[in-house]
């Protein structure tokens, strides 16, 4: 198996959740990286904050800026030659695309087009040996399933959500671009991520924070439905696997094989702040709220990881029932960063949003 080495890396989307972990993880581990490019728009999922602990890295350098702007893109190509691109910036979350979509056709398709566009003219038609684009998706661009089975590589896309509709219009781009121009791409699609540095607008982030403020847990119809969980970081090695022994032109399923229902993991969830506050069993169960169901909510996500695993190695090795645990120490212990990520823009999104469903999600 031959791998490709980074030199010169590209990663949008840097400052926030998967991107910031995944800078981590990069610069740890490419040998012989001469530098890594973050650019990042810092929209109110972005925060310089994540990026702190590299920050006075030489190698490292952050740039605040669009991926739709095509001038600025092909400037930063041009400057520093990228051999490799992980493109991990976009809208993210599927509540916010539920209200308005906007934004997410903008960045999650306007955007990777501007991005492959400038890559393939930069890298020309014969890149296969020295470059790579590794494209970060979802695998909610299969949509849903029923309570059995799993999505492979060839599974038809088929999603739910506006969301899920921009990220599977931005993998379609990608594969064009590999037939059309040849460029090499290797799109990757994962499953629900946890760990540190979530937005507490996702599921398990703002479980615990609510729970530890003695606010309600809104659990979204009767919190049947069933995500796999994998931790960023395990992603986030995914994602180098990716780069290094990817072939261009392939997709690949990364997933934990930890599954588990809405209910389950946000009473876990409220056990385990319970439990790291001193307070009496059931404080935080008391608090589970059922609330109004998302719009046309998938019920169940599931991938087979095993091409992942013959073809590049990957194996998700951190298990969520030792995750979670450090996961909500994690959230306990760091407020100041929940201060630096709670911006007026967050705090309106989730006040409207828990409003009107009959729960009270957003700050009093
Ligand atoms: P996030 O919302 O935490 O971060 C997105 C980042 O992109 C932010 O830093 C934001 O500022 C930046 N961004 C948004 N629009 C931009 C633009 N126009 N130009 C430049 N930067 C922009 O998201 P995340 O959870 O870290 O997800 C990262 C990627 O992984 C996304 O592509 C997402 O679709 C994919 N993904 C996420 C999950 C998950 O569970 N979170 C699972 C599978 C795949
Ligand atoms: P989320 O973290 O938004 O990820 P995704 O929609 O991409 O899977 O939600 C995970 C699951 O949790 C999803 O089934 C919706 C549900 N959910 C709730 O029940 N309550 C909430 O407040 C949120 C944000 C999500």
């Amino acid at each position: 198996m031959s791998t490709f080495r980074p030199r010169r890396v590209l990663v949008t989307g840097g400052a926030g959740f998967i991107g910031s972990a995944f800078v981590r993880r990069a610069l740890a581990r490419f040998d012989g990286l001469d530098r890594l490019v973050v650019l990042d728009a810092l929209t109110y999922a972005g925060h310089e904050v994540n990026l702190a602990e590299v920050a006075d890295d030489a190698r490292f350098r952050f740039v605040r800026g669009d991926i739709c702007d095509h001038p600025l893109v092909a400037r930063l190509f041009a400057e520093d030659d990228y051999d490799t691109v992980f493109h991990l910036a976009a809208e993210s979350h599927v509540d916010r695309s539920i209200d308005a979509a906007d934004a997410f056709v903008r960045t999650n398709v306007a955007g990777t087009f501007t991005l492959l566009d400038v890559a393939r003219r930069a890298w020309g038609p014969d890149a296969a040996a020295s470059r790579r684009f590794v494209h970060v998706s979802t695998d909610e661009v299969y949509g849903a399933l029923g309570p059995e089975g799993e999505f492979t590589e060839d599974s038809p896309l088929c999603p739910t959500s506006p969301y899920a509709a921009s990220k599977a219009a931005s993998d379609l781009f990608v594969g064009s671009f590999y037939k059309t121009h040849g460029l090499p791409a290797v799109i990757t699609n994962t499953c629900n991520n946890y760990g540190p540095r979530q937005l507490p607008e996702k599921l398990l982030p703002l479980m615990i924070v609510h729970a530890a403020e003695g606010r309600p847990l809104p659990v979204y119809g009767e919190g049947k439905q069933v995500r796999e969980w994998i931790h960023a970081d395990d992603h986030a090695d995914g994602l180098c696997l990716a780069a290094e022994r990817g072939v261009p032109g392939e997709r690949y399923n990364f997933g934990s094989g930890d599954e588990s229902s809405n209910l389950e993991l946000v009473t876990r969830v409220a056990d385990l702040v319970d439990a790291a506050l001193g307070r009496p069993e059931g404080t935080a169960r008391a608090q589970i709220t059922f609330v109004e169901d998302r719009k046309a909510h998938d019920f169940r996500y599931a991938v087979d990881c095993s091409k992942a695993k013959e073809q590049l190695g990957f194996l998700a090795s951190r298990a969520l029932a030792d995750e979670l645990p450090r996961t909500v120490a994690w959230y306990l212990a760091n407020e100041d960063w929940r201060r630096a990520v709670a911006t007026d823009e967050h705090a309106r999104f989730q006040r409207a949003h828990y409003a009107g469903r009959g729960g009270q999600g957003g700050r009093p």
